[in-house]
């Protein structure tokens, strides 16, 4: 099985498809720093494209000859209302359906969060690809039953010119682990904390949590906790006493091996926006291997 990886960011969706034994040949993004780190983490060729140009990304892409399309199209532009936010971001996800469309590849796998499904966007780009012959199966997943320390839930719709997409959901709901995974669980002895801060969307939210719990979403920002916050009271202990987790440690926690050479260039930002954004690796390799499985 030969991928093409798009939107391919510092490469979590594609390490995590190498491991469950896909072979990435290629990959695509825009945004140069987070390419950087791919090329330092993963064989495979990383390109710079804009991905919004559909006809020179299918030319680009027919000359690796690939069985699969895979990719998460940004996202941030899609409410968890679900309105209407066409954007150009939005857009996208309409791009990578007209690209597969041309490519007439045999799969192709799509990762997104899961308000995507209530989209005007992905409803007109399901429909594009139905209408050019894909069977899709979609399944919401929860990274923390998937082998990742985290509670993160994402989308993924799996689609086959030959009908085998119903394999793929029998293959992942059999293997879906009955309690999530811990951040104890997952790191042992290399986390040496019992709770630790991570900034919440708003003040009515928890913001501290257990190593004994999965993590909540590891986002693009990482922020420390603010001076006088009295917290909240759902939070497992007060955020006096804690820490927010290390850029190493949030790397960890999205499953990126230990290994793993981050290029922030002289942003730490950078470096985070990288690690918010990633398909946690070893949900890619969950979601691999049920592809493998269908296809076989
Ligand atoms: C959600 S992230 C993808 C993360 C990646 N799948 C991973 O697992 O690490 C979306 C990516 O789309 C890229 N992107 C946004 N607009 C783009 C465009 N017009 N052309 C190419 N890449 C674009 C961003 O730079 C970002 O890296």
């Amino acid at each position: 099985m030969r991928a093409v990886d798009l939107f391919c960011g510092c490469g979590g969706l594609s390490a995590g498809l190498i491991e469950s034994g896909i072979n990435v040949v290629a990959a695509y993004d825009y945004w140069e720093p987070a390419l950087e780190t791919y090329r330092r983490n993963i064989a495979a060729h990383s390109h710079r494209l804009d991905l919004s140009d559909v006809e020179l990304t299918t030319e680009a892409i027919r000359r690796h000859g690939p069985d699969m399309i895979a990719g998460g199209p940004p996202c941030q532009d899609f409410s968890t209302a679900g309105k209407r936010v066409e954007s150009s971001r939005a857009n996208l996800t309409l791009a990578f359906s007209e690209i597969i469309e041309a490519c007439r590849v045999p799969f192709f796998l799509m990762e997104n969060v899961p308000q995507v499904r209530l989209s005007e966007t992905y409803r007109a780009a399901r429909e594009r690809l139905e209408s050019a012959g894909y069977d899709i199966s979609e399944i919401v997943l929860d990274a923390s039953r998937c082998n990742v320390p985290q509670a993160r839930k994402r989308f993924f719709a799996f689609g086959a010119l030959a009908g085998q997409s119903g394999a793929f959901l029998e293959s992942v709901a059999d293997r879906i682990a009955d309690e999530p995974l811990t951040v104890k669980a997952y790191l042992g002895d290399e986390i040496d904390i019992e709770h630790y801060y991570r900034h919440p969307r708003n003040y009515s939210r928890r913001s501290v949590f257990s190593v004994h719990e999965p993590s909540p979403t590891v986002r693009g920002v990482n922020r420390p906790v603010p001076p006088g916050y009295k917290g909240n009271h759902l939070d497992s202990v007060s955020p006096s006493t804690v820490r927010p987790l290390t850029t190493r440690e949030r790397s960890r926690v999205q499953t990126f091996p230990e290994r793993w050479e981050w290029n922030a260039g002289d942003r730490n930002a950078d470096a985070e926006t990288q690690i918010g954004n990633a398909v946690p690796v070893a949900l890619a390799e969950f979601v691999g291997q049920g592809i493998l499985d269908a296809v076989a």
